[in-house]
């Protein structure tokens, strides 16, 4: 099997003004015995902090992405930010698909993979996030959900080094519930076989995050358990405390 990177990577979503440099700062001064032991680590602040974060980032283990992208790289789409407007702010990778713009901006499979080609097209490596509600695990559909959100939102051509696939369940994001290994493993066991499918050896390659509560005390539970490649964090990616305790899971 190849050996992947493990990728701890912190989700600010809609947290963090100029006085958050400091949190970063926090970061790049403690991220020395993690980065030394190979985990690759990144950090997605609001876009009115990437330029900043980004140049402050650039040359220390951290590094810095966007929370979202329009698919056209300019034009009239007012409140928009295109692939290539990240990429020219400094951005490395861009979070795809998350729940909450699946909910919040309606964004469909469709949507999210036009998303995806658009970041390959402006060199962002993409992290596109996949889940099932809770009433969809209830009623034994998280496996074939998962699987439909993949094949509709991953591009085609996508390699290891350019696509990052996070699992997190909607009912886990934020509420402090986290699946069993088993559910873990059966996803995540799903999820590269389906990748195999479409991708052939090169989806051994392709790093498979778990997300959603991940916390310094849970994690090295989570992201030890077979297939699963390191973490999407949200509420725990604000404090650098946290955040490097949970990436230590791999020291
Ligand atoms: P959480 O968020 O860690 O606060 O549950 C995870 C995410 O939404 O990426």
């Amino acid at each position: 099997m190849t050996a992947r990177r493990p990728l701890v990577a912190g989700n600010w979503k809609m947290n963090g003004l100029s006085t958050s440099a400091a949190e970063l700062e926090r970061m790049i001064d403690a991220a020395g015995p993690v980065a030394s032991a190979g985990v690759e680590l990144m950090i997605f602040p609001p876009a009115t902090l990437i330029a900043r974060l980004a140049a402050r980032a650039a040359g220390t283990p951290i590094s810095i992405g966007g929370q979202d992208c329009h698919a056209r790289p300019s034009g009239a789409h007012t409140g928009d930010i295109a692939a290539e407007m990240l990429a020219d702010a400094g951005a490395h990778a861009v979070i795809l698909g998350h729940s909450e713009r699946r909910t919040d901006h309606g964004e469909t499979d469709a949507v999210v993979r036009a998303k995806a080609e658009a970041a390959h097209r402006a060199g962002l490596v993409r992290v596109v996030c996949v889940g099932e509600t809770l009433a969809e695990r209830a009623a034994g559909r998280a496996v074939a959900v998962v699987a439909r959100q993949l094949e509709g939102s991953v591009p085609d051509g996508a390699t290891g080094y350019d696509l990052v696939i996070a699992y997190e369940p909607v009912w886990a994001i934020g509420t402090g519930h986290v699946p069993t290994a088993a559910d873990i493993l059966e996803m995540h066991a799903a999820m590269r076989a389906l990748l195999r499918q479409r991708f052939g050896g090169e989806a051994d390659a392709i790093r498979l995050l778990y997300g959603g509560s991940v916390k310094p005390d849970n994690a090295r539970t989570l992201l030890t358990l077979t297939d699963v490649d390191g973490a999407l964090v949200g509420g725990a990616s604000l404090k650098a405390a946290d955040f490097l305790a949970i990436a230590a899971a791999y020291v």
